[in-house]
């Protein structure tokens, strides 16, 4: 499109290395004195990652950069995703460039959001729980941010996936109810299992939920991605985990999810344990344990059965999907 030589400045909205491992090359193709806009927080950690070799100018709200015929204006949006991000708007055209804002894990031919649909909102939903979901109370308040500072953008420039011109407050108003982990009449069972046992739980709770009306999502570790169960859980009003006791510890695709979902501090939901065992069952107390820690509500001190359940084992697995369901009965789907 243009020569490097002619490129006279770079705008480095965040510096995690999917958006600014490049900026060595480039500047090496454009002139290394060429300067580099970007927050405080982005000196900073373009310092850290490169040293002190680029010509770094450090911009914030009050920064107005005449480019000629446009001027930017740049809005800290510190952990959206990283402390260091923050967008920068075309003034003259309301074109928002949001970094990792309002992103898809999507890549195809197209180009905005109207080519691809409705069809794209499942996507951007998945970026946000595995990307933003443990930011949501700053994402809430960037949101009351960008009314505040007038900003109606006509086009919405996100680094990652399409962009949105078909209609850009849809993604901001979806933004603010994902930010508000507001919890749905959905409940989400996440299990593993060695001998099948735990799965014959998970799915006599999957018949006690569907009894009471439930949205449910039954989701074996081992056959999934975690990206896809966080993705279920992020708007459930309910999460079971079921992990079988392996050598007096979890399941490692349990622990593995655990350690996963309680970084990405998913909150408002009801949770309880459930998983079978041969000799000493301490898989309902670690997993209890870690979603005490992830500040969900308990709804019950867990459900471990011995070996195989029979019917009356399977008979409280449906008593528990039931009480998670009725629990759930006064919220909306
Ligand atoms: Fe925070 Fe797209 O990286």
């Amino acid at each position: 499109l243009v020569d490097p030589k002619k490129i006279e400045y770079v705008i480095s909205n965040h510096t995690e290395m999917d958006h600014s491992g490049g900026l060595p090359i480039l500047m090496h193709l454009i002139g290394q004195d060429k300067p580099v806009y970007c927050s405080k927080m982005g000196y900073r950690n373009l310092t850290g990652h490169f040293g002190d070799k680029f010509n770094l100018q450090a911009v914030d709200k009050d920064t107005e950069l005449n480019i000629g015929s446009r001027t930017l204006s740049f809005l800290e949006t510190r952990m959206a995703h990283w402390p260091d991000s923050m967008f920068t708007i075309v003034n003259e055209d309301d074109i928002l460039f949001s970094s990792d804002a309002f992103g898809q894990h999507y890549a195809g031919w197209e180009r905005f959001d109207d080519q691809v649909g409705d069809a794209i909102m499942p996507h951007a939903l998945k970026y946000y729980a595995n990307i933003l979901l443990p930011y949501s109370p700053r994402i809430a308040k960037l949101i009351v941010q960008v009314a505040e500072a007038g900003l109606n953008p006509k086009i919405i420039c996100p680094d990652h996936g399409v962009l949105w011109r078909e209609n850009p407050s849809k993604i901001i108003e979806a933004y603010s109810r994902w930010a508000a982990q507001k919890p749905s009449k959905k409940a989400v069972v996440v299990y593993d299992t060695m001998w099948e046992s735990t799965r014959k739980m998970a799915e006599a709770i999957v018949d006690g939920l569907i009894e009471e009306n439930v949205e449910t999502q039954c989701m074996r570790l081992r056959t999934i991605h975690r990206s896809d169960a966080i993705t279920e859980i992020m708007e459930a009003g309910a999460v079971l985990i079921g992990s079988p006791t392996l050598n007096n510890g979890l399941f490692p695709t349990v622990s593995d999810f655990l350690c996963y979902m309680k970084g990405l501090r998913p909150r408002n939901k009801l949770a309880a344990a459930f998983g079978s065992y041969g000799w000493t069952g301490e898989s309902i107390k670690l997993i209890t344990a870690e979603l005490e820690a992830m500040k969900l509500e308990l709804i019950d001190p867990g459900l471990s059965i011995h070996w195989v359940p029979d019917d009356n084992g399977l008979k409280k697995c449906f008593e528990l999907g039931r009480k998670v369901g009725r629990a759930l009965a006064g919220i909306e789907r």
